[in-house]
């Protein structure tokens, strides 16, 4: 599929006026078949997210907006301060390693290129731009097969299969450098 966005994309950082759409869009059926969040009030969404908005929480959280508005979700971390899990991953240095999560928010909007085209801006501008990392590593389940598709075309290759504990399924490490 060619992808041809028509409006541009932009990352603004999370705000507590994005909580209530934010808590619609993580309870939506095609958000929680891969995002596995546990947050279903809007308490739940202040308790995880309000910390998040802190400059010293180490996940910065974007909004992604489609000309005025709002689509998507996209986080980003420094590998090494979640041990438990970079632990688990075949990389000998995570040194300068980080990685990111995203969903789209807006179901008619999938699948239409915009995952790729978002993930490729958000690498150059935050990724490798803002927060200047030596490479990018994202983890989507091995059967989250849209999700795989998307990185690829944004320049992520597949590194190795690996079982992290508390996973339902196998992750399909994927790895990108500036
Ligand atoms: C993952 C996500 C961000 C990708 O964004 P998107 O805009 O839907 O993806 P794109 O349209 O850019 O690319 C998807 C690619 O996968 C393909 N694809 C999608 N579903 C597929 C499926 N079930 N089987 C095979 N290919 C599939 C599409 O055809 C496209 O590839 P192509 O352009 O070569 O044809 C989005 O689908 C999403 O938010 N999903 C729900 C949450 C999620 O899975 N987040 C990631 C967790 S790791």
């Amino acid at each position: 599929m060619s992808s041809s966005i028509a409006s541009p994309l932009s990352f603004r950082p999370l705000q507590e006026a994005h909580f209530s759409l934010l808590l619609a869009w993580l309870t939506a059926a095609h958000v929680q078949q891969w995002w596995g969040s546990d947050v279903r009030t809007i308490e739940h969404v202040v308790a995880k997210y309000l910390p998040r908005l802190s400059d010293d929480s180490l996940v910065r959280c974007f909004i992604v907006f489609q000309a005025e508005q709002p689509i998507a979700y996209i986080q980003a971390y420094w590998l090494a301060d979640f041990p438990d899990y970079s632990k688990q991953l075949p990389l000998a240095d995570l040194t300068g390693v980080a990685s990111l999560d995203v969903f789209i928010g807006e179901q008619p909007l999938l699948g239409k290129g915009i995952g790729t085209a978002l993930v490729r801006l958000f690498l150059r501008d935050v990724v490798f731009g803002l927060m200047r990392a030596e490479s990018c590593v994202v983890g989507p389940a091995v059967d989250n097969v849209g999700a795989i598709r998307a990185y690829e075309r944004a320049g992520f290759s597949k590194v190795a299969v690996v079982s992290v504990e508390g996973a339902p399924t196998a992750e399909c490490i994927m790895q990108a450098k500036p």
